[in-house]
């Protein structure tokens, strides 16, 4: 069953979807939970199924295949997918997310056997951090073979490409490529500059008014990292990390038996995750390790009080437990209509890094 019931924009969850400014009632449509648009006189919904049989994930590929636009669930966060090969449901990416158009994407595979269609001169390192993480929260930029089309790489000649983990995302890409896809562009599912999704219905409220009736969000749960990707620049004679995330330096130095590179200005030029001023931003101010007011939201480890009158968001035990929870607790702050959010950083080892970077971000403090 594809599951759901519709789930009208203006109402609470009754039965029928009323549209706001319309005295219309329309019926719900079976086994979908819709998403109804008021746009002027007519009226349109996309689909946010849930209960992602192997029939509903046969349909989500076909849809791909015909250019409309998949949002499904990785382990890290949200992707909001198009077929990488077509340069108009791409387009539609950058519309939806309002992003600027240079900004490369990551082409997600389902596995390292079609690497070599996208990428080529891939050195000894990027193959052993491949056969190590992936599928995994691991993206790598490479040498871009001629299918890498300008449109995904933002005209440089270089690929970033990942195999996730997550079930449904990987027969996803199976089936999209069983019916002659090659890979899958997927940006996070969030408007540009804001917190990525983690949730469906994070999905749903960053941009399901921008996608149109054949577009669909697949829900999968909660993604269990919560964090985007580490993202590895392979180009070089050393992989340097572009992007911290859940594979740590320390994971790829042991993997590797060498130091890392240095992120130097030659690849501060590369368009990558964070080089614009608001990102990762919830419309709640973000300051680190500040004085909480009466009233502010509050995020750190369990074992910080919460202080005097402030709005506990979250109380992870742990630095893997805090990247699962962070995203959503930055949405929870903006759900409260919260003004100001302090936030206790977590110690710089491991995963840290990865949430650190995130925050000041977030915090606008890079
Ligand atoms: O975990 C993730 O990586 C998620 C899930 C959906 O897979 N995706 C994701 O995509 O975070 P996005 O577009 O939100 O962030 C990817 C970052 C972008 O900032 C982009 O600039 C950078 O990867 N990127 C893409 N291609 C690149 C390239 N050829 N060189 C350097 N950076 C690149
Ligand atoms: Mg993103």
């Amino acid at each position: 069953m594809k599951g759901r019931r519709p789930r009208p924009l203006d109402d609470g969850d009754s039965g029928e979807a009323r549209v706001s400014g319309h005295l219309s009632w329309a019926k719900p449509i079976e086994n979908k939970r819709a998403f109804w648009l008021a746009q002027s006189a007519t009226i349109t919904f996309m689909s946010i199924i849930s209960n992602c049989t192997a029939s509903v994930i046969q349909d989500a590929a076909k849809s791909l295949v015909n250019g409309n636009l998949v949002a499904f669930p990785t382990e890290t966060v949200y992707g909001l997918g198009a077929d990488a090969s077509n340069e108009k449901a791409v387009a539609r990416i950058y519309e939806v997310k309002g992003r600027p158009v240079d900004h490369p994407l990551i082409v997600h595979i389902s596995s390292i056997n079609n690497l070599d269609k996208w990428a080529k001169n891939i050195p000894e390192y990027a193959i052993k951090l491949a056969k190590a993480f992936w599928p995994g929260p691991l993206t790598l930029v490479l040498p871009r073979t001629s299918i890498a089309k300008d449109f995904i790489t933002g005209g440089q000649d270089t690929v970033a490409i990942r195999v996730p983990s997550h079930t449904l995302a990987n027969q996803l890409l199976k089936e999209f490529e069983s019916l002659g896809g090659c890979g899958v562009a997927a940006p996070s599912a969030n408007r540009f500059g804001k917190v990525s999704p983690t949730n469906s219905e994070a999905v749903e409220e960053e941009i399901a008014k921008f996608l149109s009736e054949s577009d669909q969000i697949l829900d999968g749960g909660q993604s269990h990292i919560g964090i985007e990707s580490t993202i590895i620049d392979c180009t070089k004679g050393v992989p340097i990390v572009l992007r911290p995330g859940s594979v740590t330096l320390e994971m790829v130095e042991n993997l590797l038996g060498q130091k890392l590179g240095d992120l130097d200005s030659s690849n501060r030029e590369i368009k990558i995750s964070g080089s614009f001023e608001t990102h990762y931003s919830p419309n709640a101010h973000v300051v680190l390790n500040g004085i909480t007011n009466p009233g502010d939201g509050f995020i750190a480890l369990e074992e910080i009080p919460t202080p005097t009158g402030a709005i506990r968001l979250a109380s992870p035990r742990d630095n893997v437990d805090y990247a699962k929870a962070l995203y959503c607790a930055l949405r929870k702050a903006d759900s409260k209509g919260i003004k100001t959010v302090n936030v206790i950083t977590p110690a710089e080892h491991g995963i840290g890094l990865a949430i650190n970077n995130r925050l000041f971000k977030a915090a606008k403090v890079l």
